[in-house]
């Protein structure tokens, strides 16, 4: 949860490299902390068994933060360097660990990740830890019993050694090849056409490597070769090699292309393989539509602003008729504002017209108790920014919204960590130097018809280490009010040192109900998002403690294991979900992402990411968006502009989805919506393109059933007897079957 400066650590990267000694099994653990654990001598027989690869919550050690080791005993055996080319060091790969930690090997620290500084209390969690040592150091045990031992600390939520790769190799030819297609998009010259430009280089000062490069573009659901070209390459340190390939592609769907180099001296291959993005959103059409949620919530006396989301070509011109009193329409912008003194509800027919035509939409507005009847829609700044955000990023971001999604109904700018400094003699939150005026930044995200939130904790610290809201919550929600927030994002952080070890569910509860009695004070409508990654299963109690949103799971990375492990596990939570208070399973990992400051395109593949989004609408998740808006592709932005998907996401009943089906890989869920329809995502979570053939009873569907494909935007029409369909590896089919008629 920090940025990184991290002993001895290597970053990986996008080359497949094998392990010598596999690491996974075997590990013992303790939590505590005692110094004489690193001693290779220490009995550690009555030790637990753990497995690495899964946070200990799930271990038997559920809410535990705080100090705890891991350790095993390994031999090294000799022969491993004889398999080797390169004679020089090994490496110890120990996955990612939440959040910081030291290594020992043999009693003697070898690596430590403690963020910026020197505590591992401050540790990096989503940095997989690399260490390497020259096979000469006398740490190392040669054809001995070796003992590894990891001290961990865990400030909240999930903790341990939960994801990643184990092994212990040596270092080898291929480790110094990186094959590099993450710096450059793919580009889209002509339909059916792509080009990319990869890089292959070298981090070593010491060889000069030459060899082969295949490209080779395969079909993955019949296993055919669409292209295949072979090059000649060379490179160094200082001399990368560099090459844009083309190729046709024959249709719009997944297409994987690999990459595999092989060194002439060694003959060692390094390889890569990444998933072609394909566009499926079909181009907006010129003619006006109104999108956006159909239903919006109100206190009495808030402020009051929406703006109505529309495409269409430019200009439009906006109408609401049946405004309530107090409520005032801008034609040009589509903004409303004001604000509402009596409770009630309103029906408006919202109008939009350009030079082609008119459209026009019902709006539901309920001015009462609850706010954020649908899941908001926006961004936040930790997936790319991490603590790096500032004011010019979250101005460049409301910016980009407002001109490439708002339209679709993307509405909240949200800053995460990183904005505070200290209290002034008053005790009032002061932000840092890179916010020079808050009330400002909140009045241009407003000018914009945009809304926008801001992040502290209920503890002393904030995950980051700022000052958090303990013991000044009513005047900090007093600031975020006058500073103009509409949104709170609260994380439970350091309040694990305040609260009980094994808290109640009054204790779970109590900084939440202390927070939302200071933001009922606030003055205006801030919605309340917690964050405590699902402690005390936060679904069953989240709506009644005042959330609108509550955290199921830790955080998320962009990786398939960390958003299918989430995503797909989300059914004990979906019930819960209901308008105004929703599951959310943390933030979209689509687009440049990376915890700041260095930024990469996500690791997911372009079918990872259709399933990441359709399963998060269908679970009514908040959907915020965790990428360089600045940077927003061609893919990204066909992604996160689907007015079918967005809708389900949106739709007003505000249910969770189902899981309703589960077969070999085939996994179908279900959402219910308030048109009398049905959402269903059929996932394929294998690793091979799948042919789905699946009855309608089984998607409880009667034997004719009026299906849709949402993000092509396609009738399917009349489907009789079973689904039948292809579905890529990791990828989905989201449809909906129409018509209540349709239903057994
Ligand atoms: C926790 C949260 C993240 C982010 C960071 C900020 O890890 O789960 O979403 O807010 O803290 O430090």
């Amino acid at each position: 949860m920090k940025s990184l400066t991290v002993l001895l650590l290597v970053a990986i990267v996008m080359t497949a490299r094998s392990q010598d000694i596999n690491i996974t099994k075997g590990w013992k653990f303790k939590t505590g902390d005692q110094m004489q654990w690193a001693s290779p001598n220490l009995n550690d027989s009555d030790w637990e068994p753990i497995e690495v690869g899964k946070p200990w919550e799930l271990q038997g050690h559920t809410g535990y933060n705080g100090y705890a080791w891991y350790r095993l005993r390994v031999v090294i055996p000799s022969s491993i360097k004889a398999k080797a080319f390169l004679k020089e060091k090994i490496h110890i790969d120990l996955g990612e660990i939440d959040d910081g930690d030291e290594v020992y090997l043999n009693g003697s620290l070898i690596g430590r990740n403690a963020g910026q500084g020197s505590d591992i209390r401050q540790g990096n969690y989503s940095l997989q830890r690399s260490y390497q040592l020259p096979i000469a150091d006398s740490r190392i045990f040669w054809d001995k019993e070796n003992v590894i031992a990891v001290r961990v600390y865990d400030s909240g939520g999930d903790g341990g050694m939960f994801t990643g790769k184990y092994g212990i190799s040596m270092m080898d030819v291929t480790d110094y090849v990186e094959i590099n297609a993450n710096d450059h998009n793919f580009q889209f010259p002509a339909k059916g056409k792509i080009s990319k430009k990869i890089t292959i280089r070298s981090s070593s000062d010491k060889y000069d490597f030459n060899g082969k490069l295949q490209i080779l573009i395969s079909d993955p659901a019949n296993d055919s070769t669409i292209f295949k070209q072979t090059i000649g390459v060379d490179f160094a340190r200082d001399r990368p090699f560099e090459y844009t390939y083309k190729a046709s592609l024959p249709q719009t769907k997944s297409y994987l292309v690999t990459y595999r180099f092989e060194e002439d001296r060694s003959k060692k291959i390094v390889s890569a393989t990444e998933g072609i993005p394909y566009l499926l959103t079909p181009p907006t059409p010129e003619t006006p539509r109104i999108n956006g949620p159909a239903v919006y919530g109100v206190r009495p006396g808030s402020p009051f602003l929406f703006r109505i989301p529309a495409t269409g070509k430019k200009p439009l011109i906006y109408e609401a008729a049946g405004l309530p009193a107090g409520l005032v329409l801008d034609k040009q912008t589509g903004i409303i504002t004001g604000s509402l003194s009596e409770k009630g509800q309103y029906t408006v027919k919202l109008v939009v017209k350009n030079s082609l035509a008119s459209a026009s939409r019902s709006f539901r507005i309920l001015c009462g108790d609850q706010i954020g009847l649908t899941p908001a829609l926006g961004w936040n700044s930790w997936n790319c920014w991490g603590l790096t955000v500032n004011d010019e990023k979250v101005k460049a971001s409301a910016r980009v919204m407002h001109e490439k999604l708002a339209d679709h109904g993307w509405a909240y700018i949200n800053i995460d960590d990183g904005w505070e400094d200290k209290r002034n003699s008053n005790g009032e939150m002061l932000p840092n130097s890179k916010f020079p005026d808050m009330k400002g930044l909140t009045d241009y995200v407003h000018s914009l018809g945009l809304k926008v939130g801001i992040y502290s904790s209920p503890g002393p610290q904030t995950c980051g280490g700022f000052a958090g809201s303990y013991q000044h919550e009513e005047q900090d929600a007093k600031t975020y009010g006058a500073w103009g927030f509409d949104y709170l994002k609260y994380d439970w952080c350091s309040y694990g040192n305040v609260a009980p070890a094994q808290p109640s569910l009054e204790e779970y509860k109590k900084p939440y109900l202390v927070m939302g009695a200071g933001l009922a004070k606030a003055g205006r409508d801030i919605l309340f998002s917690f964050c405590q990654y699902g402690m005390g299963e936060v679904w069953k109690w989240g709506a009644e403690a005042g959330g609108n949103s509550w955290r199921t799971t830790g955080d998320i990375n962009d990786s398939w294991g960390s958003l299918s492990g989430i995503g797909f596990t989300q059914n004990t939570a979906s019930p819960y979900a209901g308008p105004g208070h929703f599951n959310d399973p943390d933030m979209l990992v689509v687009g440049k992402v990376g915890w700041g400051p260095s930024l990469h395109n996500t690791r997911l593949t372009p079918d990872e990411q259709y399933t990441h989004i359709s399963l998060w609408a269908l679970l009514a998740s908040p959907l915020l968006i965790g990428c360089d808006m600045s940077q927003l592709d061609d893919f990204t932005l066909n992604l996160l502009t689907n007015d079918e998907v967005l809708a389900v996401d949106q739709d007003a009943l505000g249910r969770g989805a189902d899981k309703i089906y589960e077969k070999d890989h085939l996994q179908v869920w279900e959402k219910e919506l308030s048109d009398g329809s049905h959402a269903l995502g059929i996932f394929n979570l294998g690793e091979k393109a799948a042919q789905a053939v699946i009855p309608l009873s089984d998607l409880h569907l009667a034997a004719q059933a009026q299906l849709r494909d949402l993000w092509r935007q396609q009738d399917l029409g009349v489907v009789k007897t079973a689904y039948r369909g292809a579905i890529p590896a990791h990828g989905v089919v989201f449809l909906k079957a129409k018509a209540a008629g349709n239903r057994k």
